[in-house]
């Protein structure tokens, strides 16, 4: 059998992870790699025991320096990496998404001439502002074959004259949506906890809040206005907030009569929030597209389109992080087309397989 490594470290690559995992490993022995980066039980764990993810058969322990040290991060994940794929020699290497651990998995990966596998290949804000661009282009650019979720990946690798190695498979995240929203029960959101620990009731309505990218949380200014946007809703916002910006949005909410923030939570109870609030609002990347697939209306606070197909008819709109601005977006209208499935039929981890089985044919 034919030894593909998998380099995960992040919260969203858990959830992709959870589903392709699964059909690799009927075909190949694969051996996976947690760096490290997301470390804490709410943030790693919990996704392994609830999605049931097969143990890493290797976790590097490399957290995220205080300060956003990228460079140091990635520098150290790329070492270690090294190490374990010249003890490991897997056949290929399977990476996912734009986070540091996905850089470095690449890099590590083609030094020692080991192909590369990327999916979510394609994505592009055209900006290297925003800290995960630069960890696409390069991934993609060292990459032997390129899955795309959608379409406008598809159009982005072939403007970089990528061409026999581009495949469209679809979104693993839809893959992860359709499997798990099928179970919910209700049960899973009995867990929810406030940031000292005590627990959160749901209210009956409410509107369901990410927010945790550098470009909104690094300073005081933007969180303060997305949270005084929140204060203004006709319903309590339910914020699970991440760990890198908790101090300054427990700071920043001392006065917040509306916002219910909790500790992170599972990937159930998040998809069972967004299946139950009247809209989302986020400038998360993976929960963009789960507003979309359960057809909830969507404020994006952020610069770029990161999937365009999910702002088709309004269904998500971009706000910059003012009051006003989200206000306004998240009173327009919206409306969904059922029959618009740009992300797939929920097998794309079946079509990723496909693709390493013919590459390693
Ligand atoms: C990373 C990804 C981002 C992705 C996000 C998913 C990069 C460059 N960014 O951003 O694309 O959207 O993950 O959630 O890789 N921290 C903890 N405990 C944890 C994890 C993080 O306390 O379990 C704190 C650390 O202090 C760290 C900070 O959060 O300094 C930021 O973590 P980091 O992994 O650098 O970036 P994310 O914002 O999580
Ligand atoms: N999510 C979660 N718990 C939370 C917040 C988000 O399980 O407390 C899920 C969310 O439903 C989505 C994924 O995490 O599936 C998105 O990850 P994140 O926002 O951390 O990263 P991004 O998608 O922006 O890269």
């Amino acid at each position: 059998m034919k030894k593909v490594c998998t380099v995960v470290g992040a919260r969203p690559q858990f959830i992709k992870l959870a589903v392709v995992s699964r059909e690799l490993r009927e075909s190949f022995q694969e051996t996976l790699i947690h760096t490290g980066q997301h470390y804490d039980t709410d943030m790693s764990d919990i996704f392994f025991d609830e999605l049931e993810i097969p143990k890493p058969d290797y976790n590097l322990g490399i957290h995220p320096t205080g300060g956003g040290a990228h460079g140091a991060m990635t520098g150290r994940m790329l070492m270690q990496i090294e190490e374990v794929l010249i003890q490991e020699r897997p056949d290929l290497l399977l990476v996912f998404g734009d986070t540091n651990s996905t850089l470095a998995g690449a890099l590590a990966a083609v030094k020692l001439h080991i192909p590369v596998c990327h999916v979510e290949a394609g994505n592009r804000l055209y900006t290297l502002d925003n800290p995960e661009e630069v960890n696409r282009i390069v991934t993609d650019h060292v990459s032997s074959i390129h899955l795309a979720c959608t379409a406008s990946g598809v159009d982005f690798l072939r403007r970089e004259g990528f061409s026999d190695s581009v495949h469209l498979v679809g979104d693993p995240m839809y893959d992860a949506f359709c499997r798990y929203s099928a179970r919910l029960d209700g049960s899973e959101l009995a867990g929810l906890t406030d940031l000292e620990g005590a627990r959160v009731s749901l209210p009956e309505r409410f509107y369901y809040m990410t927010c945790h990218r550098q470009e909104n949380t690094g300073r005081d200014e933007e969180l303060a206005q997305i949270f005084q946007a929140m204060e203004r809703l006709d319903a309590p916002v339910i914020y699970p907030v991440h760990p890198r910006n908790r101090e300054r949005a427990r700071r920043l909410s001392r006065d917040c009569k509306n916002m219910i923030l909790t500790n992170p939570v599972g990937y159930c109870t998040s998809i069972s929030l967004v299946c139950r609030a009247e809209k989302i609002i986020t400038d998360s990347g993976g929960l963009q597209r789960e507003a979309f697939f359960a057809q909830k209306p969507c404020v994006t606070v952020f610069d770029y389109v990161a999937w365009p197909e999910t702002m088709e008819n309004g269904c998500n709109r971009l706000a910059k992080p003012e009051r006003d601005d989200i206000l306004n977006k998240l009173g327009a209208k919206v409306c969904f087309d059922p029959a618009y499935k740009p992300f797939g039929d929920g097998c794309s981890a079946g079509r990723i397989v496909e693709q390493i089985q013919r590459f390693l044919k």
